[in-house]
C-alpha cells in the first residue's frame, strides 16, 4: 500500500458537480473517496460511478443498521456497486455483522471482484459517557465500549472498524496488526480544527497504528486542496516511518 492510499477523502457535498469536481481535482492525491448519507441520499448510486469512473475507489459511509438478512442484502447491493469499503454498525450485533461479511464475500466471487472492506462502527464520537450510560443504556467507559465492540467485530469476520484518534492505540492492542482501523478527527497541525476537538495530527494518527486516515475540510476548504492534500500524504509516509 503507498502512502497517499491511506488517505480518504470526505465527500461532504450534496451536489454530484461538487463531488466530481473534487474527484477529477484529486483522484491521484487520495487513496478513496468517502460518500456519506448526504451525499447518497441526494445522488444515489449514480456517483458511486462517477466517482469509479474519475479514477477513484469509494467508501460507502452509509452505517448499516437492521436485522440481518437486510443489512446482508444491502451488503450484497454495495458489492455490486463495485464499493471498496462499506460500513455497519456493531450495535446491530455478530449475527448481522457475519451475515453481511458472508453476503459481501458471496456477491464479490459472483461477480468477479475483489471482496470489498466491512468496517464497523463503534460508539459515534459525538456520544460521551453521560449519553452512553443514561441515554443508550450501556455503563462503563466509552473506550472500554469501543474496544468491547471493535472485538466484537473481529470475530464476527469485518475487516476493521471506525473509531477516533483516542482509541487508535487500545484497539490495535486488542485487535492485533491486520485489522483496519479507520480514523477521522485528523487535523495536521496547519489546519483550522472546526467542530473536531479530540483531534490527531495525520502523523500522529498513522504513528499510533491508524490504517486509514479520513480528512475532509482540511483539504476541500484548504485555499489550494491539491497541495494540502500533497502535504497529508508527506505527513502520512512521516507517520509510517515512526512505526519502524
Ligand atoms: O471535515 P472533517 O475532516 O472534519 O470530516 C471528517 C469526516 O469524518 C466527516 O465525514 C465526518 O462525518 C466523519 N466522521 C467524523 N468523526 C467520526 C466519524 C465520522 O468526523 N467519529
Amino acid at each position: 500500500m503507498q502512502p497517499k492510499d491511506r488517505l480518504i477523502l470526505a465527500l461532504d457535498v450534496d451536489t454530484m458537480a461538487q463531488a466530481e469536481a473534487l474527484v477529477e481535482k484529486l483522484h491521484d492525491l487520495v487513496g478513496v473517496f468517502k460518500v456519506g448519507m448526504q451525499l447518497y441520499n441526494s445522488e444515489g448510486p449514480e456517483v458511486v460511478r462517477r466517482i469509479q469512473a474519475g479514477g477513484g475507489k469509494v467508501f460507502a459511509d452509509l452505517k448499516f443498521h437492521d436485522i440481518p438478512n437486510t443489512v446482508a442484502q444491502a451488503g450484497k447491493v454495495m458489492t455490486g456497486h463495485g464499493v471498496f469499503m462499506y460500513n455497519v454498525h456493531t450495535a446491530g450485533g455478530k449475527k448481522m455483522m457475519a451475515e453481511a461479511v458472508a453476503a459481501t464475500g458471496q456477491k464479490a466471487a459472483e461477480i468477479n471482484i475483489a471482496k470489498p472492506l466491512v468496517i464497523g462502527v463503534t460508539v459515534l464520537t459525538s456520544i460521551d459517557r453521560d449519553t452512553l450510560n443514561q441515554e443508550v443504556g450501556i455503563q462503563g467507559l466509552v473506550e472500554e465500549q469501543v474496544v468491547k465492540w471493535a472485538k466484537l467485530a473481529q470475530e464476527a469476520g469485518l475487516d476493521g472498524v471506525v473509531a477516533s484518534p483516542q482509541e487508535v492505540k487500545a484497539i490495535r492492542q486488542a485487535c492485533g496488526k491486520d485489522f483496519n482501523l479507520v480514523i477521522p478527527g485528523i487535523r495536521p497541525a496547519w489546519a483550522a480544527a472546526n467542530d473536531q476537538k479530540r483531534i490527531m495530527t495525520p502523523r500522529e494518527a498513522i504513528a499510533a497504528g491508524a490504517t486509514y486516515i479520513v480528512v475532509g475540510r482540511p483539504i476541500t476548504h484548504a485555499p489550494d486542496p491539491r497541495e494540502a492534500a500533497e502535504k497529508i500524504v508527506a505527513e502520512i509516509e512521516e507517520g509510517l516511518r515512526d512505526v519502524e
